[in-house]
C-alpha cells in the first residue's frame, strides 16, 4: 500500500528519500515519485519544486534522480510509493502531484504533496476548484488536496493545510511542500498512519517508521487529526483542534528492510522458515497464564476486571489475520466454553449487528493499520463494546494504542505479501488467550494448563520437523504448476487452514483455489471435480478423521486426484491418485499451527514453478491501509 517519507534537512536529501521508499516497497506499489525543493548546481540557491515519477521499481527511479548524472538534488523534500485506488497506474497519476496555482499550468510549480489514503468527497472538490481555474492533469482524488491546499496558500504552508483539512471527508496522510517556504515540510493525518522521526539538524515524516531505519530512532506517533510543521530545528504538532500539543518521542529499533535473505530465494521462504524463531520469541516469557500477558503496558488488575466481565468473544480481523480468528473459534469454544463469533472486518463494520457490552471484542491484524480491522473496531466502541484486546504484531501500531489490551506476536518484520509466521504466532496469541479466558472462567485444571504450556513450548521443534518436508513440497508443487483450479478440504478447526492453504496459493501463484468443509462436498463443489483439480485434504487425526476419509472416497470415485496431509497416525497410505504426506507428530489441538506449514510450502513452491512474483504478487499491498 502507499508509502510516504518526508525530510527537511542540511544536506542533499534525495538518497535518504529513495532508501525510504526502497524500505516500504515489502508494502506493494505501482508507481512511485520524489519531489525536492530544487537546488542549483551551486547547492544553496533554490530552483523551485522538482519532481521524478515512474512506474517502475524504486530502483529506476533511484537512477533518474541520481544526483551523478543531473538528477535532483535539496534539502528538502517527499516522496510516494502509491498503489493505485482512483486512476490507473501511470506517471501521471503517480505522487508527487503539483499544483500551479489557478490557470496557471505553464508556469513554476508553488505546492508538492503526497497522500495515503482516499479522500471520498474529492468529485465535489474537483468541480469546486475546476471553477476557481485550476487544471487537472491526473484522475487521482489526491490532486485536489494539492489545488486546495494552493487554492488558501498565502505564503504559510502550515496555515493553507490547516484550513484544507477542515474540508477533506475520508483517510488521509500527507506531506506538503512549498516552493517559497524551502525549509518546511508539513504534514497531517486521520484514518491513515503518519509518524515523525527527530535527526540532529533534520526532522523527518513517513508513514511507517521503517522507512526510517539508519536514519534515525526518535519517532513520534501522530495521533488521529494532528498536523505537523517541521523545520531543520523545530516540529511542532497540533492536534485534532489545531491546538500546540507535544506528543511523546519514542526509541524505536526499526529493523533495517535491507534484512538479508540469507540461504533463501525469497523472503516468503525465509518467512515461513523463521516459525521457530518466531513462536519461541512470541511465548518467551510465558511462564504461566496469568490475564497481565495481555497488558503490554501493564496497567493493574485491568486485565483480569475485563476477562471476569466477559462472557463472550467477537473475532474482527481481514484475510490471513481472519482464519486464525476461525481457527480460536473452535478454541475458544471448546477449551474455555466462551460463545465466539469472528466476522470480516469489512463485513461488520457496516452492518447492523446487536452490540453485547459483555463482548471481548478481539481484533487479529499483523500490520496493525489495516484501515478495515481500525474502522471495525472503531464500530464496536461506538457501539458500546469497550472491552477491546488486539493480538497485533507491531507494539507501536495504531490498533496497540486504541485497544485497552493486546499480545504483541514477535514474529519479527513480515516482508512477503503472503503472511506467513503472522499467522502462525496469531495462532499462538489466540491459544494463549483461549487458555487466559478458561482460567478467568475456573475451567482450566492445572494439569491441563501444565499440558497445554508444555505442548506450547515444544511447538518450535515440531515446527521444525515439519519444514523438513519441504522437499515433499516441491514434488507436489511440481503437479499443481501447470493447473488453474484447485480445491481444499478440512474439517472442523481444519477447515480454516483449508481456506488459508487456498489464499495462500491464489495469492502468490494466481491458480483459483477455494477450500470447503470436506462435508459440504457433495453439496455443490464435487461437481468440479476431475482429473485435473487437484484436492488437498487436512487430514489430522481428530474425531472427524473416519468422515473425513469417506469424503476423500468421494472424490476418488470421481476421478479427483488427491493431496492428503495426514497425522503420523492416521492410517491414510499413498496410491493410484492418492499422494499422501505424513506429518511428523499428532499435535492435538495445536495441530492447526502444524498443518499450514506444508501448505505455505505447497503455494510458495507452485509459485516459483510458475515464475510469479513472490513477495510482491500482482495487485496486492502488504499493508491495506485504505478501505
Ligand atoms: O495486517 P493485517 O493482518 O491486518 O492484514 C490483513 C490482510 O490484509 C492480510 O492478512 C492479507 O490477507 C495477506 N496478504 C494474506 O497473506
Amino acid at each position: 500500500m502507499c508509502g510516504i517519507v518526508g525530510a527537511v534537512s542540511t544536506r542533499n536529501i534525495v538518497p535518504v528519500l529513495v532508501q525510504g521508499l526502497q524500505r516500504l516497497e515489502y508494502r506493494g506499489y505501482d508507481s512511485c515519485g520524489v519531489a525536492v525543493n530544487g537546488l542549483t548546481e551551486q547547492l544553496g540557491q533554490a530552483a523551485g519544486l522538482q519532481r521524478a515519477r515512474s512506474t517502475a521499481r524504486v530502483a529506476e527511479l533511484a537512477e533518474q534522480v541520481d544526483a551523478d548524472h543531473g538528477g535532483l538534488q535539496g534539502l528538502t523534500g517527499i516522496a510516494h510509493t502509491r498503489w493505485a485506488t482512483h486512476g490507473a497506474p501511470a506517471v501521471h497519476n503517480a505522487h508527487p502531484h503539483f499544483s500551479h496555482g489557478p490557470q496557471a499550468t505553464g508556469s513554476s510549480p508553488r505546492i508538492a504533496l503526497v497522500h495515503n489514503g482516499i479522500i471520498e468527497n474529492h468529485d465535489e472538490l474537483r468541480q469546486q476548484l475546476s471553477a476557481k481555474g485550476y487544471v487537472f492533469t491526473s484522475q487521482t482524488d489526491t490532486e485536489v488536496m494539492v489545488h486546495l491546499i494552493d487554492s488558501l496558500y498565502q505564503g504559510d504552508v502550515l496555515q493553507a493545510v490547516m484550513q484544507a483539512v477542515q474540508q477533506l471527508h475520508g483517510a488521509y496522510a500527507i506531506a506538503v511542500i512549498a516552493k517559497d517556504e524551502p525549509q518546511r515540510v508539513v504534514g497531517a493525518r486521520a484514518g491513515s498512519p503518519l509518524i515523525m522521526g527527530l535527526g540532529e539538524s533534520e526532522n523527518f515524516l513517513a508513514s511507517d517508521a521503517m522507512a526510517l531505519a539508519g536514519v534515525t530512532d526518535q519517532i513520534v506517533y501522530l495521533a488521529e487529526g494532528d498536523v505537523v510543521d517541521l523545520g531543520l530545528r523545530h516540529c511542532q504538532v497540533y492536534d485534532v483542534s489545531q491546538q500546540a500539543v507535544t506528543r511523546a518521542v519514542q526509541t524505536v529499533k526499526a529493523q533495517s528492510m535491507a534484512a538479508d535473505l540469507g540461504p533463501y530465494q525469497h523472503y516468503m521462504q525465509k518467512e515461513i522458515f523463521e516459525q521457530p524463531r518466531a513462536i519461541a520469541d512470541t511465548l518467551e516469557g510465558v511462564a504461566g497464564i496469568v490475564p497481565e500477558l495481555f497488558d503490554p503496558a501493564g496497567q493493574n488488575g485491568v486485565a483480569a476486571d475485563v476477562f471476569a466481565q466477559v462472557d463472550t468473544v467477537l473475532i474482527l480481523a481481514c484475510g490471513t489475520s481472519y482464519y486464525s480468528g476461525c481457527v480460536a473459534k473452535y478454541w475458544l469454544e471448546s477449551l474455555a466454553r466462551i460463545p465466539c463469533q469472528v466476522e470480516v472486518a469489512s463485513e461488520y463494520r457496516y452492518r447492523d449487528s446487536v452490540p453485547d457490552p459483555r463482548t471481548l471484542v478481539v481484533t487479529i491484524t499483523q500490520s496493525g493499520e489495516t484501515a478495515d480491522t481500525l474502522a471495525a473496531l472503531r464500530h464496536a466502541q461506538g457501539l458500546g463494546m469497550h472491552h477491546t484486546l488486539t493480538i497485533c504484531n507491531v507494539a507501536t501500531s495504531a490498533m496497540v494504542r486504541e485497544c485497552k489490551l493486546a499480545y504483541i506476536t514477535r514474529a519479527g518484520v513480515e516482508i512477503g505479501v503472503a503472511s506467513t509466521k503472522a499467522f502462525t504466532t496469531q495462532l499462538a496469541g489466540l491459544f494463549l488467550l483461549t487458555l487466559a479466558l478458561a482460567k478467568s472462567k475456573h475451567r482450566l485444571s492445572p494439569q491441563d494448563e501444565a499440558q497445554h504450556l508444555k505442548a506450547m513450548r515444544h511447538l518450535p521443534l515440531a515446527l521444525q520437523s515439519v519444514l523438513a518436508l519441504e522437499p515433499l513440497l516441491i514434488a507436489w508443487a511440481q503437479d499443481f504448476a501447470d493447473k488453474e483450479n484447485a480445491l481444499f478440504l478440512g474439517r472442523g478447526m481444519h477447515y480454516p487452514i483449508a481456506l488459508e492453504g487456498a489464499l495462500k496459493l491464489k495469492e502468490i501463484s494466481y491458480i483459483h483455489a477455494e477450500a470447503y468443509p470436506a462435508g459440504e462436498l457433495k453439496h455443490g463443489p464435487l461437481a468440479l471435480v476431475t482429473s485435473a483439480m487437484p484436492v488437498v485434504t487436512v487430514a489430522p487425526n481428530d474425531t472427524l478423521l473416519e468422515k473425513l476419509k469417506s469424503n476423500l472416497q468421494e472424490v476418488r470415485a470421481r476421478g479427483g486426484v488427491l493431496y492428503v496431509l495426514a497425522d503420523a497416525d492416521t492410517r491414510i497410505q499413498s496410491g493410484e491418485g492418492l499422494h499422501v504426506i505424513r506429518m511428523p507428530e499428532h499435535y492435538g489441538a495445536l495441530s492447526p499451527l502444524l498443518h499450514v506449514v506444508p501448505l505455505q510450502l505447497l503455494a510458495y513452491h507452485t509459485a516459483c514453478a510458475r515464475g510469479t512474483d513472490v513477495d510482491k504478487p500482482r495487485n496486492l499491498a502488504k499493508s491495506v491501509t485504505v478501505e
